[in-house]
């Protein structure tokens, strides 16, 4: 179901007590917000305790392994993420990908354990500066959702995955793409999802923008058409940035 949503990714950042304190306090500074769905996706290590004190705040790791159990160490299963009360997990995120070596292939199989452990996907794609430089934009975001979406049906679409657009040159530089680049591509996701499935898929998608969100740029990003909100890196960090760009979902 298409909604608006404001996502945290921390990445690699804070200790099990400094996440529990940043979404306590996200959570009071959001009490009165209606119409965004929030999200935080703490490291692993803060999940337990982070969903005891979410409240409106929803849960979301940042991996996982496709696999329930067994010999994969240190990895982290469905079944462990959804024991915990977490709702949602990205999956494919451009440092996954660019670190990790994730491979469409491999994503696909993480989308797949997560929807059929009733976990909500956040699939993340985007293209590299050289691709946008060289025109090949489109091509390498068809690419990661094709490949990401292999075997996924129209009721899971509609139901369980977000699509998180994030240019990789975007990530983390402070450089963002203007709105009207990101609407671009995101208008061309959403053609894809019509040739692929429907037009009611197309139209009921969550497509987020991630890539240097910040308050002040968040606002004129959402105001788009086919933006429904933003995947936050760094400015998810302070609990008083992260629910002004909350706000600005509004
Ligand atoms: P950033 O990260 O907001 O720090 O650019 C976004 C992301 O990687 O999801």
């Amino acid at each position: 179901m298409r909604k608006m949503i404001a996502a945290g990714n921390w990445k690699m950042n804070k200790t099990n007590s400094e996440a529990v304190e940043i979404v306590s306090k996200l959570n009071e500074l959001i009490a009165d917000v209606k119409g965004v769905e929030v999200i935080i996706a703490p490291p692993f290590t803060a999940l337990s305790d982070v969903v005891k004190v979410a409240g409106k705040v929803k849960i979301a790791a940042q991996n996982m392994h496709w696999e329930e159990k067994g010999a994969f160490t240190g990895e982290i299963s469905p079944i462990m993420l959804k024991n915990l009360g977490v709702e949602y997990v990205i999956l494919g995120h451009s440092e996954r990908r660019a670190y990790f070596g994730e491979t469409n292939e491999l994503i696909n199989k993480k989308i797949k354990s997560a929807l059929a452990h009733d976990l909500k996907a956040i699939f993340c794609v985007g293209e590299k500066l050289e691709d946008r430089e060289r025109g090949n934009t489109e091509n390498v975001v068809e690419d990661h959702i094709k490949g990401g979406l292999e075997g996924i049906t129209k009721e899971e679409m509609m139901a369980n995955v977000i699509i998180g657009y994030e240019p990789v040159w975007a990530i983390g530089t402070g450089k963002t793409a203007t709105p009207e680049q990101a609407e671009e591509v995101h208008a061309f996701v959403r053609k894809l999802l019509t040739e692929m499935y429907d037009a009611e898929v197309a139209g009921n998608t969550t497509i987020l923008y991630g890539g240097s969100v910040k308050p002040a740029n968040s606002k004129a990003l959402f105001s788009k058409e086919n933006i429904d909100g933003g995947l936050v890196g760094g400015a998810s960090l302070k609990a008083d940035d992260f629910s002004i760009i909350v706000r600005n979902a509004l």
